[in-house]
């Protein structure tokens, strides 16, 4: 499937834009979107779940405009939104019956489904309690599993690692590696840790435009051989971060090892290999030298 996005904008009010002239290109795979907050992220993600129209621009999937036509990724559709509400008083089953029944999917093996997703997400022995009782993880989960009940062809997440632990973090990298094969599956973070071991592709975004999009190796080539690490005395931070771009500072006793990115490093400084973090600080924070 290829889902284009062309000249997108979504203007909220007179002065405030969501999206502005955005446009990407996404086939199958996992494309990680990364941005910091009010970036945009969400209204993309919303307007691609035809959950809110753009102002100008359009959206095709496989050719066929779905801003005029929403059933026909609708129907090949899971998406979890970042405000992902639930109904306290239904058990997890109830809950994923009631999602199946408004998706329109049914059929005899609904149950097995429901029992197959409630497994892949580790709720299988909380199946039967109120989703009110859950701990915070345990709701995103259950967000997760709802996303896939239709075996979608398009899955949209929106922040889906918010509130998992550790252990369930990659539980949820190896469901959503799984189902990538044939899938265009569009995850949001700002955890570049999270992106950075499952998408093939990461795009980075900022006050509602695409700054760039790539494979990892290219999104991180954009600062390669000007990510550095040195070490200087605690009083001469702030005067450092005037100069350079400090992604990083650990401090020890009276001293602070920072890593940075600059044309021109100070005397003394230790080349790093640049990662995709790097990259991204580099490229959501302007003032870089
Ligand atoms: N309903 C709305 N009305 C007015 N402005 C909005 C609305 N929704 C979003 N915005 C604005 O649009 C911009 C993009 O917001 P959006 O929620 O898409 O960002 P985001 O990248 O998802 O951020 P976060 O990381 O905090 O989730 C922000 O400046 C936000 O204030
Ligand atoms: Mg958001």
């Amino acid at each position: 499937m290829v889902l284009d996005i062309n000249n997108v904008s979504k203007k909220y009010n007179k002065e405030k834009f969501g999206l502005s002239n955005y446009s990407l290109s996404i086939s199958n795979g996992i494309l990680g979107l990364l941005g910091p907050n009010g970036a945009g992220k969400s209204t993309l993600m919303k307007i691609i779940a035809t959950i809110s129209q753009p102002s100008s621009g359009t959206l095709t999937l496989d050719g066929q405009d779905i801003v005029k036509n929403p059933n026909y990724i609708r129907k090949v559709l899971g998406y979890l939104p970042q405000d992902f509400g639930v109904y306290p008083n239904l058990n997890a089953y109830e809950f994923l019956e009631y999602i199946a029944a408004m998706k329109g999917v049914g059929g005899a093996n609904l149950r097995q489904r429901i029992d197959m997703l409630l497994e892949g997400v580790n709720l299988t022995e909380a199946a039967k309690l109120p989703i009110g009782t859950y701990s915070g993880g345990m709701k995103q989960r259950i967000g997760i599993a709802q996303a896939l009940l239709n075996e979608p062809k398009v899955l949209i997440f929106d922040e889906p690692t918010v509130g998992l632990d550790p252990e369930e973090r990659v539980r949820f990298r190896n469901l959503v590696s799984e189902l990538a094969e044939n899938c265009i599956i569009i995850l949001s973070s700002h955890i570049v840790s999270d992106i950075e071991t499952i998408a093939d592709e990461v795009a980075i975004m900022k006050s509602g435009e695409l700054i760039t999009k790539g494979t990892q190796p290219e999104v991180i080539q954009t600062v390669a051989g000007k990510v550095f690490e040195t070490v200087i005395g605690g009083n001469e931070v702030s005067e450092f971060k005037t100069r350079h771009l400090v992604v990083n500072s650990i401090r020890q006793k009276d001293k602070t090892r920072l890593r940075y990115i600059s044309n021109n490093p100070t005397e003394g400084s230790t080349p790093c290999n640049a990662s995709l973090e790097d990259a991204y600080l580099f490229l959501t924070k302007s003032n870089a030298s």
